[in-house]
């Protein structure tokens, strides 16, 4: 009864779609745990390319049943229109679960996110602008509407009413908006009730049962360690838990079955929005990494910030998810770099830290130590088995799995599912 867990052990964006959609065709249940529609996860099979948001990327494997979890924050406006877009492109999206118990980001928490962000000025965080933060914030503070409110009106009217008579104060005495009507609210949530219906389950006794059956569950994670509220480089986060922990309490799979964990990491780091980044480069390396690597976010569009390899967070991102394994992606981007630098310790005020420093001001601080490695300029996309890479790339992924903290089971040469050299088998 496989239960495993697919993190992102960097900042975001190392490629979890793409791990997530290689075992699609071997595991039965694919569960997206945290996060909403601030994710963005490309997915590329043979010439088509598909970008999800809200949808876990198991939708794209036939035989899996794909599973929004208890722990996600649900666009319902943003759920349709992606089933709607997938359906057009022949994918079918009938199998698809929505927990009864998940989160509903309502408009008004859309429209908090932004002004907030525009009201913190220099202080921003850079989101996504999506409602997440308010809609967890909500959720936390009792106030959220879940999906099972909206099949009693009765109740989603209480909820939104209660909702409203603080947020319209902050709306309008705060932020100088105008006004909600609950109404308004009530009316848009109620037009998705037919369709969302028949889609809504118990999915953590769906899930159980089906662990209890044998069958196999992927847990899918949006956004990243160092994106997570508790773990992550607070406040610069997400307000979710996106480590292993989430996988737990997102989907209502208990830690004692789990049985593998596994962390996706770029050859190189990268990070989208506000919030320190030690090894950020301002350079040419780091537009050549921005241009060969194609780094611009998948959801808003904006250009990645981009560095080298950073040991000390994945070091950090095995020890607090407990991973079993790494998938190291994009090691094509790094071709053609005379000389590859990683960070393999930090100098914080004058003084070797070698771990992630305990503080957020450390943290702030802390410039890389870096050790370099010899580069190579042979292309590696077609390299199926660690053999087929250059010496200079083995000794490059020899080094940084010694420094990280588990075994690299796989290494992507390039975005197409087949562009995979597998070490060892992830399930
Ligand atoms: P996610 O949010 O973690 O799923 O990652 P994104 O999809 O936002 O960003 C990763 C990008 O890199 C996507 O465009 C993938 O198609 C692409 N990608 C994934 N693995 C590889 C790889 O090994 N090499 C290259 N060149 N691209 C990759
Ligand atoms: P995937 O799943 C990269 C970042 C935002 C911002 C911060 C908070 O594709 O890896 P939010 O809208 O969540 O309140 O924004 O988190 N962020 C991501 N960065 N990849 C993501 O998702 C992200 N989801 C959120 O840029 O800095
Ligand atoms: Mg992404």
């Amino acid at each position: 009864m496989p239960a495993v867990v697919i993190v992102g052990a960097q900042w975001g964006d190392e490629g979890k779609g793409k791990a997530t959609d290689l075992l699609g065709s071997r595991v039965d249940y694919v569960v997206k745990f945290n996060g909403g529609n601030n994710a963005g996860h490309t997915v590329v099979i043979g010439d088509q390319k598909y970008a999800l948001h809200l949808l876990p990327s198991g939708i794209l494997s036939p035989g899996c049943t794909p599973v929004i979890g208890n722990g996600v924050v649900v666009d319902l406006g943003v759920l349709f229109e992606e089933i709607d877009g997938l359906e057009a492109r022949g994918i079918d999206t009938s199998k698809l679960v929505v927990s009864a118990n998940a989160h509903v980001i309502a408009d008004y928490n859309r429209t908090l996110d932004k002004v907030t962000e525009r009201f913190l000025g220099s202080r921003k965080i850079g989101t996504t602008g999506r409602g997440i933060g308010p809609t967890y914030a909500d959720k936390m503070n009792r106030l959220g509407v879940r999906v099972q409110d909206l099949f009693d009106e009765k109740i989603l009217r209480a909820k939104v009413e209660g909702a409203l008579e603080l947020k319209n104060q902050i709306l309008t005495k705060v932020y100088n908006r105008r006004s909600v009507e609950v109404d308004e609210v009530v009316d848009e949530l109620l037009g998705y009730v037919d369709r969302l219906r028949p889609m809504v389950a118990d999915t953590s006794l769906l899930l159980g049962d089906a662990l209890d059956a044998d069958q196999t569950v992927l847990l899918e994670a949006g956004q990243a360690t160092l994106l997570d509220v508790d773990h992550g480089t607070y406040p610069f986060v997400t307000s979710s838990s996106a480590t292993a922990g989430g996988a737990c309490t997102g989907s209502g799979i208990p830690p004692m079955r789990l049985t593998r964990v596994i962390g996706i990491v770029k050859a190189y780091a990268t990070r989208v929005g506000e919030g320190p980044f030690p090894t950020e480069l301002f350079d040419a390396d780091g537009e050549r990494l921005r241009d060969n690597g194609g780094e611009f976010g998948t959801t808003t569009g904006r250009p990645r910030r981009c560095g080298w390899y950073d040991a000390p967070i994945a070091r950090y991102a095995a020890r607090i998810n407990g991973l079993t394994d790494f998938v190291l992606t994009k090691l094509d981007v790094l071709t053609g770099f005379e000389r590859i630098p990683v960070c393999v310790a930090y100098e914080v005020d004058g003084e070797r830290v070698d771990e992630m420093p305990m503080t957020q001001t450390g943290f702030h601080h802390a410039t890389p130590i870096y050790e370099y490695f010899d580069g190579w300029s042979e292309d590696i996309s077609g390299a199926r088995a660690i053999e087929d890479l250059p010496v200079n790339a083995q000794r490059y992924v020899t080094a940084i799995e010694e420094m990280s903290g588990a075994r690299i089971s796989a290494i992507g040469v390039g975005p197409g599912r087949d562009e995979t050299i597998v070490v060892h088998d992830l399930l």
